[in-house]
Formats: C-alpha cells, sequence, structure tokens
C-alpha cells in the first residue's frame, strides 16, 4: 500500500492512531507509511509536565497546561486501554486515582512495548496543512525546531491530534489591567505552593477551577473564592472556600460580584477554559466548536464531513479519555485500511444530525456519561479494538460524581474495579489530602 498518513500531535490521541496501525501491522495487515509530527521532544502530550509558560525554547506556543501535584481527577479504571491494562503495566494492582507521573509513566508503557517511537519526528512543529483538490493529497508544511528549517511533504490523509487543552480562553474583567497581584489562566498555573497564605479567586466552575483551587488549599491558600457564570459547582465546600457569581469589576485588590457582594482577593486565576485552535489549519479544513460531547462537522466524531480524509481525534469534551480516544483511532483506522465504507455525504450529515439532536437533550452529568458511552460504543462495535465494558465504565464514573459530591476533598480516597481485570484497587498508603509528594516513588512505595 502506498498510502502516505500524516499524524500531527503525539500525545494520547495520536499515540492511540499509531498504535490502531501497529496492531494492525503485528497482525499481519500492510500498513500505510506514517508519519507523526510532534513539536515537543518527547511523546505524551500534555502529560508533559513542563515549568516553562508562554512560548517554548525556539518559540513555540508552550503545550503544556498541566501543573505540580496534578493527580487524577477521574479514576485510572476509566481510562485504561483495553490492550494494556495497569496490572499489566505495573506488575501489581495500584490505586484508582494515581498522580500525573504515573499515568505518565503508564501511556509510555505502552507505548515503549508497540515500538511506536519510529514514526515520530520530535521538535517538528506543524506550520501549515493544505490540501489539493486536484490531487487529492495534503501538503504538510512543518518546521525542523532544533535545524530552524522548514519542509513541506505530501500525504493522502491527515489526522489531526493536537490537543485542545492548550489555547486559553481568557476573558477581560473591568479593572484587571490595573489589578496589582498576579492574574494568570489556568493553562500557565504550575505550582500551589506560589499561592500559600493568599486569598484566591478563580473564575470559573469546571474541572480546572475545581482542581487548581482544591489544590491551592491543600497547600495553604488562605481562601478560595470560585465566581461562576452559570451555576456554581455546588460541592460541600469547607469554610474557607465560598462561590459567588460571576465577577463585574476589580478595583484595588477588591473583586466586586453580580450580586454586589466583594471580596479582597491577592491573586485571580482565570480557570475559563480553552479554545479549539488550529492555527496550521486553512478556514476549509478548520474545525470550529465549542467543548462539548459532539463537535459538529465530524462524521462520527472524528471525520472532517467536508473533507473525511481529514481527521480530528481526542476534540469532545472529556469523560472518557485514553480509551475514548482509542475507539475513534480503530476507526479511523479501519476506514483508512479499507475495512470500513464511509456512507454518503448526505448519510453523514444525517448520523450527525442524529448524535447532535441527542446531545441537546443531555441534562445533567449522568447523562453525559451515558451520551458518551454510547458514542463510544458506536465506534467500538465495528472494529477489532479489544472489548471493553464500556457501559461498566460508564457506572464507575456515576460513582465518582456521587463520590465527589459527597466529599469533594475526599473522594480520590475511594477504590474501583477494573473492569478489564475485575481486580479491586487498594487504597493508597496516604489519603489525597495529606499526600504532598506526588512522585512516581512516593505512590508505587509500601505503606509504612
Ligand atoms: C490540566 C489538565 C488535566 C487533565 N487531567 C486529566 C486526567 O486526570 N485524566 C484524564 O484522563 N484526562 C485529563 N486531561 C485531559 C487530556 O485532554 C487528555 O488526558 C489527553 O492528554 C488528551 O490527549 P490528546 O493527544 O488529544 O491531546 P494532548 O495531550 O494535548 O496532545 C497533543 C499533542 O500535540 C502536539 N502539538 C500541538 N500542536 C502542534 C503542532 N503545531 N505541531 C506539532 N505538534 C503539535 C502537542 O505538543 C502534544 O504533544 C487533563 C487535561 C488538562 C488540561
Ligand atoms: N486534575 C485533573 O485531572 C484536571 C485538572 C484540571 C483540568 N482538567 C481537565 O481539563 C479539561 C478542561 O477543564 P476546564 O475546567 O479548564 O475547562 P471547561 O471544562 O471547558 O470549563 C470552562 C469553565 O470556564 C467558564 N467560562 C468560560 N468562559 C467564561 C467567561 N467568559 N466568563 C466566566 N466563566 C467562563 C465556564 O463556565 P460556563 O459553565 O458558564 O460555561 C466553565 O465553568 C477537562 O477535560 C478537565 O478534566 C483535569
Amino acid at each position: 500500500m502506498s498510502l502516505r498518513i500524516a499524524i500531527l500531535g503525539a500525545g494520547p490521541s495520536g499515540l492511540a492512531q499509531i498504535r490502531a496501525f501497529e496492531a494492525a501491522r503485528l497482525s499481519g495487515a500492510e500498513i500505510p507509511e506514517i508519519v507523526c509530527f510532534e513539536k515537543q521532544s518527547d511523546l505524551g502530550g500534555l502529560w508533559n509536565y513542563t515549568w516553562r509558560t508562554g512560548l517554548d525554547a525556539f518559540g513555540e506556543p508552550v503545550h503544556g497546561s498541566m501543573y505540580r501535584y496534578l493527580w487524577s481527577n477521574g479514576p485510572k479504571e476509566c481510562l485504561e486501554f483495553a490492550d494494556y491494562s495497569f496490572e499489566e503495566h505495573f506488575g501489581r494492582p495500584i490505586p484508582s486515582y494515581p498522580p500525573r507521573a504515573v499515568l505518565r509513566d503508564y501511556i509510555m508503557g505502552r507505548v515503549d512495548k508497540s515500538g511506536a517511537r519510529q514514526y515520530i519526528r520530535f521538535n517538528t512543529a506543524v506550520h501549515w496543512v493544505d490540501y489539493a483538490e486536484d490531487t487529492g493529497t495534503f501538503a504538510v508544511t512543518v518546521r525542523d525546531l532544533k535545524k530552524d528549517e522548514l519542509s513541506t511533504e505530501t500525504f493522502d490523509y491527515v489526522i489531526c491530534a493536537t490537543g485542545h487543552f492548550s489555547t486559553p480562553n481568557a476573558p477581560w474583567f473591568e479593572g484587571l489591567d490595573q489589578f496589582p497581584g498576579r492574574v494568570l489562566h489556568a493553562h500557565d498555573f504550575r505550582d500551589a505552593c506560589e499561592f500559600e497564605g493568599k486569598d484566591l479567586l478563580l473564575i470559573g466552575s469546571s474541572y480546572s477551577a475545581e482542581d487548581i483551587g482544591t489544590q491551592c488549599h491543600k497547600y495553604g491558600a488562605k481562601s478560595v473564592t470560585f465566581s461562576y457564570r452559570t451555576q456554581p459547582m455546588g460541592f460541600d465546600w469547607p469554610d474557607s472556600f465560598k462561590e459567588v457569581p460571576l465577577l463585574t469589576k476589580v478595583v484595588g485588590k477588591t473583586a466586586w460580584f453580580q450580586d454586589g457582594s466583594s471580596q479582597e482577593v491577592d491573586a485571580i486565576v482565570l480557570c475559563t477554559g480553552y479554545q479549539h485552535h488550529f492555527p496550521f489549519m486553512p478556514d476549509k479544513l478548520t474545525l470550529t466548536t465549542s467543548n462539548r460531547l459532539y463537535p459538529q462537522a465530524l462524521y462520527k466524531g472524528v471525520f472532517f464531513a467536508q473533507n473525511p480524509k481529514l481527521i480530528y481525534l481526542g476534540m469532545q469534551d472529556q469523560y472518557f479519555t485514553f480509551n475514548m480516544f482509542d475507539a475513534q483511532a480503530w476507526y479511523a483506522r479501519d476506514v483508512i485500511l479499507g475495512r470500513i465504507e464511509l456512507p454518503a455525504h448526505a448519510e453523514q450529515v444525517s448520523d450527525m444530525s442524529g448524535w447532535t439532536e441527542r446531545e441537546s437533550q443531555v441534562a445533567d452529568p449522568f447523562q453525559a456519561i451515558d451520551f458518551q458511552a454510547a458514542y463510544i460504543r458506536d465506534l467500538v462495535q465495528p472494529t477489532d479494538y479489544p472489548e471493553f465494558d464500556v457501559e461498566g465504565v460508564a457506572e464507575i464514573f456515576k460513582a465518582w460524581e456521587h463520590h465527589k459530591e459527597a466529599d469533594i476533598l475526599g473522594y480520590r480516597n475511594q477504590s474501583y474495579r477494573s473492569t478489564l481485570t475485575g481486580i479491586l484497587a487498594p487504597t493508597h498508603h496516604t489519603p489525597w489530602m495529606e499526600a504532598m509528594d506526588d512522585s512516581l516513588e512516593t505512590f508505587l512505595s509500601e505503606p509504612g
């Protein structure tokens, strides 16, 4: 087969695509030539911690949005790869909520076992993609960051897996420019210790606000005020937390809110989400969407309907992560290999409308989990992705939601049973609120 495939990005989604092709190759199939372009010096995407903010050593935007002491915010049993269990990687069961370094190690383990590195060109940033109607091929222009050289190559398919939690959505509020303390977006947050003894204001009421707020509390912030636009998170917060309506203005160190209340604050963190941002795509190939369960214009949540040879992976709002990326990658692979035939455009549009309509009926997180489970089930059904209990994982997500409601500072002490191996995770040796060291060595050490 002489097809050439470009994969943009070697985070969990791009790696899922490489792994999908590798699985086919190992089972005897002929696979296309694959080139994965990654601007970082290693694979792993967001799971690579960097101290850098702003621009990287080569002047490229820093991709990383993760921070020190970040622990998984969902049970590891919900993101387990169907073809590589946590027990297989670590040689024994481990607790349900690992810190970042432990999850990164798990991601790396599967990749290194599969020999995926050979396909990846590191330190190579994608700068432009174009599509020629006459030849039906893409021209991908990249910069070799170390050599500072541009080059262009031709591909039959482009798989865009560059993530969507790196370009801040940073709204403006009156007085921010005069605020005497630190103002930053969650993308640039790196270390909670900076805010020890401080009164913090976090704008937003989703995962970043919740996690950065609780983490700063854990590492000694004096108080945490969450300011919400649509609705408060509503958890049973300790006394040093409060939730207030949206910020209207800042005067000196005083933040004013829509209900007329005010609060003195030392620092402001905009936990206001991210933009889907593809500066290397021309308008005709750009996915335009908010952070939602079913981005419009993507058939099966991946094929750019205007040009299905362009595939976007991992662009959904995410409950499921690694195993959803796998499901998408296996399906995309099978279309490229000719094992699954794409229907006519009109049928694709009708299928997308059905999912969009279904998405509009989603009224709460529990229904959102069921929606995403149904979406994944739809993808894995026709492929040979190893059977995994999608609905069982959805039930673990629902238990997780209840555990968060019951104890927002203690939910990470819970244990869940792997749907893959049937093994119940052991309790971690240290409750999350007391576990200040997030290193892999300490997490995996025996209690004592
Ligand atoms: C703060 C934070 C915490 C999270 N915590 C969890 C968690 O606990 N559990 C969980 O399951 N998920 C978590 N996530 C969700 C996360 O989105 C996924 O786990 C996963 O990293 C997404 O993988 P991805 O490959 O789609 O994107 P990314 O991980 O973002 O990887 C994209 C890759 O593309 C590369 N890239 C981007 N632009 C270019 C370019 N122009 N040229 C070349 N390469 C490029 C990047 O360098 C990167 O390696 C978290 C997200 C954030 C922001
Ligand atoms: N430890 C962890 O594992 C961890 C930690 C942090 C983040 N994450 C992951 O990171 C991803 C992104 O989470 P996120 O919380 O950054 O983004 P998000 O889920 O998209 O939420 C964005 C938040 O910003 C608010 N917002 C947007 N524009 C605003 C505006 N103009 N004014 C006020 N508020 C505004 C939204 O409010 P509305 O509700 O009004 O829209 C929402 O509360 C998630 O997948 C999450 O799981 C994980």
